[in-house]
């Protein structure tokens, strides 16, 4: 009973969505198991480009059964919104379930979102703004709305009136908003819930009754490890859990199940929003700004330029080791074509100390700086390449490397943004 996990080794961004999307076909189901339209996901299938946020990748495989699991947080106008751009394409949603215990992003939860960081000021997080933080805040609180509570108009009422009790104390005294009326709330959820209805089931028991057939269950990460709430970059992080052990609580399938972890990690590194990121490029001499121009790096959600380094091997054996990964996704590699020689982080400089691993405090990750091997570069364009020998010499040292220096073996090479422009070392499944 295979349960095989995606996770982004890095900031995000990594290429999850094209790395489900690149299995989907041999997957009975995809649960996305944490977070919500925060993500964004690229999924380029020949001429075709989707931009997915809510939806699990596997959205896109006709035969693959597509979860939200109960770690996720839902925006119902967000899902529906995503739909219907599907359906419009011609991509039948119609398998899609979702759990009846995740939690639902409310209107006042998007305000929070705005107006807290606003209140932050210069110590922001750079937060998406689509109500994530507060939503999960409300859930740990034990203010949240669930999936369910839209089936019971009365405990669905009795909730939002608790949840605003406090928010509009908030809204008005603190961040001098208008206050927010139970009615408009309830009436915005309840006019989802007949197009909900058919969706909302047990997906624990589901997921489980599918891994007792044999079938194969991919649970597709959103964010990274480096943005999750226990192991990230805290406080500049998502709220969620982005790991594999959240894999297990946002979906209800238990640890022993899963077989096999993929890491998805960038062949450099991008981050969005706030926080401390080593090998970060101020641009000198031009390289960040090639990163991101020759990457597309600009946000899927937000628009937001991406912030570009070098691949920092430390925190790739970090998320090695936090989330078990068996094998690495090494992605965009073609966009390192054309530099002479190619820096990689190995290890910090942390106020004149070297320190081999992610150091323990997030004031030494501030202050670590990059300690750089160089490596041969090439120039050859590499996205025609589909068996490692196609690769130029110089780029298959660099992936020796980086698989030496990162604690798992590399299993696959993105070479293009194309489902089929991957080389395959060891077959993920
Ligand atoms: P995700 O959030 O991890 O799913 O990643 P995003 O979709 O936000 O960002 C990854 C971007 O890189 C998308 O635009 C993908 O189409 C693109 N991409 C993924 N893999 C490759 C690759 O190997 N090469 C290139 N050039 N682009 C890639
Ligand atoms: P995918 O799934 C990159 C970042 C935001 C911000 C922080 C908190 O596409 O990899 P939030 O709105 O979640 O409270 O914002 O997390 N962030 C992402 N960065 N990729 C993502 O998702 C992200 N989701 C959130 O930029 O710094
Ligand atoms: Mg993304």
């Amino acid at each position: 009973m295979p349960a095989v996990v995606i996770v982004g080794a890095q900031w995000g961004d990594e290429g999850k969505g094209k790395a489900t999307d690149l299995l989907g076909s041999r997957v009975d189901h995809v649960v996305k198991f944490n977070g919500g339209n925060n993500a964004g996901h690229t999924v380029v299938i020949g001429d075709e480009k989707y931009a997915l946020h809510l939806l699990p990748s596997g959205i896109l495989s006709p035969g693959c059964t597509p979860v939200i699991g109960n770690g996720v947080v839902v925006d119902l106008s967000v899902l529906f919104e995503e739909i219907d751009g599907l359906q419009a394409r011609g991509i039948d949603t119609g398998k899609l379930r979702i759990s009846a215990n995740a939690h639902v992003i409310a209107d006042y939860h998007r305000t929070l979102d705005k107006v807290t960081e606003r209140f932050l000021g210069s110590r922001k997080i750079g937060t998406t703004g689509r109500g994530i933080g507060p939503t999960y805040a409300d859930k740990m609180n034990r203010l949240g709305i669930r999936v369910q509570d839209l089936f019971d108009e009365k405990i669905l009422r009795q909730k939002v009136e608790g949840a605003l009790e406090l928010k509009n104390q908030i809204l008005t005294k603190i961040y001098n908003r208008r206050a927010v009326a139970v009615d408009e709330i309830v009436d915005e959820l309840l006019s989802h819930v007949d197009r909900l209805r058919p969706m909302v089931a047990d997906t624990a028991l589901l997921l489980h009754e599918a891994l007792e057939r044999d079938e194969i269950v991919l649970l597709e990460a959103g964010q990274a490890n480096l943005l999750d709430v226990d192991h990230g970059t805290y406080p500049f992080v998502t709220s969620s859990s982005a790991t594999t052990g959240g894999a297990c609580t946002g979906s209800g399938i238990a640890p022993t199940q899963i077989t096999r972890v993929i890491g998805i990690v960038k062949a450099y590194a991008t981050r969005v929003g706030e926080g401390p990121f080593p090998t970060e490029l101020f641009d000198d001499d031009g390289d960040g700004e090639r990163l991101r121009v020759n990457g597309g790096e600009f946000g899927t959600t937000t628009g937001r330029p991406r912030r570009c380094g070098w691949y920092d091997a430390p925190i790739a054996r970090y998320a090695a080791r936090i989330n078990g990964v068996t094998d690495f996704v090494l992605t965009k590699l073609d966009v390192l074509t054309g530099w002479d020689r190619i820096p990689v982080c190995v290890a910090y400089d942390v106020d004149g100390e070297r320190v081999d691993e992610m150091p323990t405090t997030q004031t030494d990750f501030h202050h670590a700086k990059p300690i750089y091997e160089y490596f041969d570069g090439w120039h050859e364009d590499l996205s025609a390449c589909r068996e490692f020998s196609d690769l130029p010499q110089t780029a298959q040292d660099y992936v020796r490397a980086l698989e030496k220096l990162s604690g798992a073996r590399i299993s696959a090479i993105g070479v293009g943004p194309d489902r089929e422009q991957t080389v395959v070392l060891h077959d993920l499944l």
